[in-house]
């Protein structure tokens, strides 16, 4: 009998892209599928997890056992994340959030105007997930366990050190090319205060179940 890596733990993944509304029907978006943050609520999961899964606009079916709050925007994954964190000892930042967002929200569809001018949007930045959650307190006196996910298309492993640094995370994850979004595959490097190492290209459920084993081993034990 072995036993569950996450039994009596609690975990929360955010997933998926945002959508950031410039007016009722329109606005911006990416190409994340979620498959990552789903595979790894799933994985969590059937380790024994309790687990809340935080999710932008997806396709996906929710993993059995999960808890799955929708969320759009950035904001609202905040407010979302902020309200599900209590107790959680594991927070895992798949969602590819929207950096920024547009600065106003048209109450009605903005219409071309006849005068060949197109609108002019302004953006504000959204506020940082992740960074966030690593500045709090729980996180800080050890009790959260933060991890972060990074996409780059160039020098990954000086770029994940450097984000590591920056989100002030523990453990950062970037996906090695191609570019993963709604592929079935990836794969992994793992970058921590000890160095990095790779997980080798697999199906993203065997990577969610290799990351899990990861995390589960860098947790503080369970108070008795
Ligand atoms: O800075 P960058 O977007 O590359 O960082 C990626 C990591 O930060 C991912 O773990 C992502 O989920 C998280 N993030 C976030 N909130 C943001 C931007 C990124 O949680 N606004």
């Amino acid at each position: 009998f072995a036993p569950k890596l996450l039994a009596g733990r609690r975990l929360l993944v955010t997933a998926g892209p945002t959508f950031e509304a410039m007016d009722p029907v329109r606005g911006i978006t990416n190409l994340s599928s979620g498959k990552m943050g789903f595979a790894l609520a799933r994985a969590a999961r059937e380790a024994g997890a309790e687990v809340t899964l935080v999710a932008g606009p997806v396709h996906l079916t929710t993993p059995r056992g999960v808890r799955r709050v929708d969320v759009q925007s950035a904001q609202e994954m905040l407010v979302a994340v902020e309200q599900h964190i209590q107790d959680a000892g594991v927070f895992m930042a798949t969602a590819a959030v929207a950096d920024w967002r547009p600065a106003q929200q048209s109450g009605r569809k903005i219409k071309k105007d006849g005068s060949g001018q197109p609108p002019v949007l302004d953006f504000v930045e959204n506020p940082d997930i992740l960074a966030t959650l690593a500045r709090s307190a729980r996180a800080l006196e050890g009790a959260l366990f933060c991890v972060g996910f990074s996409a780059e298309s160039h020098d990954l492993l000086a770029n994940a050190t450097a984000k590591r640094a920056r989100k002030g995370v523990p453990l950062l994850v970037g996906n090695i090319g191609p570019a993963t979004f709604g592929r079935d595959d990836n794969a992994l490097l793992l970058v921590d205060a000890d160095g990095h190492r790779e997980l080798p290209r697999a199906s993203k459920r065997v990577l969610a179940q290799q990351l899990i084993a990861e995390v589960a081993a860098r947790l503080p034990p369970l108070p008795s």
